[in-house]
């Protein structure tokens, strides 16, 4: 009994001495990271084969990481995220991370924000508030396309891991990395890892938004994906202005009168849609967005009904969605 009290007492000494000694405590946090990250963890230095590292470098922690994930990594509220331990080859460290508490946890983390920063990570070139839904399933099309299956986790819709566990898990990447430092890596992971198998450098600035947005939503609980057909532009949308857009790059396939005559329905098969026989008036605002933005296959229905998204502006999208709507209403 007395020896459980006197326990119970040093422990409580323990746990609420360093809180207000420590906390916000700069010489505090460098004393651990040299003590004792830096036996496993470089914090300076060239990036270098993992096959030489025990685990990841944080030279760039401190704009790599949004602060309240680094912050439950370090007081050991996160899974490992190399689900085969970082050294696969080696499996030595396969056991749990070192535990800070929350005070010192804090400390640290300011400590890194200030400390480990790295010039190359500028302000990303991809707003999420412009993110759409249609961009994230594009996002997870390259994410197939492009291996990042083969090498890192993510969840099915049953919530099932899938994909290879060779690298870190990326199901909750949204709520781990920062936009900023993820837009830099991606560019070139060379300049990071000699070891990864990343590679985006053969895609448009727009496929790049996409697979970088859509790493930004996973884990992200309730992610509010921005939804064009309510912006300003559909707001002030103008069926005349429409018709003269419908003029200039649908009636080619789509005829005068929206009869799928057009000069250039010959030779297609599906032929274009007969608009003039369509409720297109009753058509879900996001169909008929998406369809018109990113062309017939992001629908599901034949690729030769083109891709307005990069020709036509905001404005005009929305004036012939309006003219369609106004004008087909079916028979
Ligand atoms: C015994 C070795 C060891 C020590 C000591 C250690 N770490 Fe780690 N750390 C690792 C390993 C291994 C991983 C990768 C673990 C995993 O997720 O599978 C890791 C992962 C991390 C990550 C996530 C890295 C990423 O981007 O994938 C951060 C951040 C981190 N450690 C910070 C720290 C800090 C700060 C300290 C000191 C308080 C520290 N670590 C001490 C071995 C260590
Ligand atoms: C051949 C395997 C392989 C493929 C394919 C691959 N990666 Fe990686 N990826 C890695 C390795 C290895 C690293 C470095 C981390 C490590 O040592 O495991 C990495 C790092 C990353 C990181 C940074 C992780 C961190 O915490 O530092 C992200 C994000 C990432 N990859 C995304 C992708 C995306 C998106 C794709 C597809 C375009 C992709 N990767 C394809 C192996 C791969
Ligand atoms: C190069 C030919 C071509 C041009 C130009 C074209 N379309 Fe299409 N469109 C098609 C084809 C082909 C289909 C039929 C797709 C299918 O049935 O799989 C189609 C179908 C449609 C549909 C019906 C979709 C549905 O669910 O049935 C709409 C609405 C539409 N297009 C609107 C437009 C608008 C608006 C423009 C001008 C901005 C346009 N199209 C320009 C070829 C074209």
């Amino acid at each position: 009994m007395w020896r459980f009290l006197m326990r119970g007492v040093s422990l409580l000494v323990l746990l609420s001495v360093p809180s207000g000694l420590w906390a916000g405590d700069d010489g505090f946090a460098e004393k651990i990271i040299n003590s004792q990250c830096k036996n496993c963890h470089r914090f300076e230095g060239q990036p270098t084969s993992k096959f030489e590292l025990k685990a990841p470098d944080l030279m760039w922690s401190g704009v790599k990481y949004q602060r309240p994930w680094l912050i439950r990594w370090l007081v050991g509220q996160e899974s490992n995220l190399y689900p085969n331990s970082y050294r696969w080859d080696k499996s030595t460290f396969s056991g749990k991370h070192m535990v800070l508490m929350h005070e010192e946890a804090t400390a640290l983390a300011d400590y890194m924000e200030k400390t480990y920063r790295d010039s190359r990570v500028k302000k990303s070139f991809v707003d999420m508030s412009t993110f759409t839904e249609m961009e994230a399933s594009l996002g997870a099309d390259i994410y197939r396309q492009y291996s990042c299956m083969g090498c890192h986790q993510i969840k099915d819709d049953e919530g099932k891991n899938i994909g290879g566990p060779i690298s870190v898990d990326l199901f909750d990447a949204g709520n781990r990395y920062t936009l900023d430092w993820w837009s830099r890596f991606a560019e070139n992971p060379q300049d990071f890892t000699p070891h990864s198998g990343e590679y985006l450098a053969d895609i448009s600035p727009r496929k790049a938004r996409h697979i970088i947005g859509y790493l930004m939503t996973l884990g992200v609980k309730d992610f509010k994906f921005y939804e064009p057909w309510n912006s300003a532009a559909f707001k002030n949308a103008d069926a005349k202005r429409g018709g003269k857009v419908y003029k200039e790059y649908c009636v080619q396939c789509h005829g005068p009168q929206g009869k799928g005559d057009g000069p250039g329905a010959k030779g297609l098969d599906p032929k274009p849609a007969v608009h003039a026989d369509l409720p297109l008036a009753d058509y879900p605002e996001d169909y008929l967005y998406n369809l018109v933005y990113y062309g017939g296959k992001s629908v599901g229905k034949s690729p030769n009904m083109p891709d307005w998204g990069m020709t036509l502006p905001e404005q005009s999208l929305a004036d012939v969605i309006a003219y369609v709507r106004s004008t087909f209403k079916g028979q």
